[in-house]
């Protein structure tokens, strides 16, 4: 969300799925909201966190988007093998438990590019996920499901603003694999 003097923009770093991968993750939110319940995410917000940044000056931006550019990175295979509901913050989500090493080490290349941009990350450790219910109803354990095997072949920065249905993403840049 910007702020309200619009100083800011709340933005993170992202793997945006095609249509093919969404029309199988909105299958997946069907099932499991059929376990859990909850607010779907819609079908246009799906996508996978690589680095939430948060605020960060606009006027900084262009120098971001820059930085992020000169790293370079193949296409990135990871597959979404579980299903898992967190009772801490009642999401919902399937989770990568088998990534390319690339993808670590491309979070890490945007990390020490904020970081060297006087931003502040994260700290918690990099758990790929795609969130697909919000406010469920964790209690029994989540099922098994077929794992969706996506090979991503750029990523995206990305602006939060959040309204009353949600929030809603703008892509800033995107930039591709070699
Ligand atoms: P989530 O889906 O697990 O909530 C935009 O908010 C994206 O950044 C979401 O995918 C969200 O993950 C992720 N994110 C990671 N850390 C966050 C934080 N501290 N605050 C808000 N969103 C965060």
């Amino acid at each position: 969300m910007s702020d309200p003097a619009g100083l800011t923009a709340r933005i993170f770093f992202a793997l945006w799925p095609d249509a093919a991968l969404r029309a199988r993750l909105l299958e997946a939110q069907g099932r499991l909201h059929d376990n859990f319940g909850g607010r779907r995410m819609r079908p246009d917000t799906l996508h996978l966190t690589l680095l939430f940044v948060g605020a960060w000056p606009c006027e900084g931006l262009d120098e971001l988007v820059q930085r992020a550019g000169e790293i370079r990175f193949p296409p990135l295979g990871l597959s979404l093998n579980r299903a898992e509901c967190w009772p801490h913050n009642r999401i919902v989500s399937l989770v990568a438990t088998d990534t390319d090493p690339a993808i670590a080490g491309l979070v890490g290349e945007l990390k020490s590019r904020v970081h060297a941009l006087g931003g502040v990350c994260e700290r918690r450790p990099f758990t790929p996920h795609v969130t697909l219910l919000r406010h469920a109803q964790c209690g029994e354990p989540a099922p098994a499901i077929v794992p969706i095997h996506w090979t991503a072949q750029e990523f995206v920065l990305v602006e939060s603003r959040l309204s009353s249905r949600g929030p809603d993403y703008r892509t800033l840049a995107r930039w591709s694999a070699e």
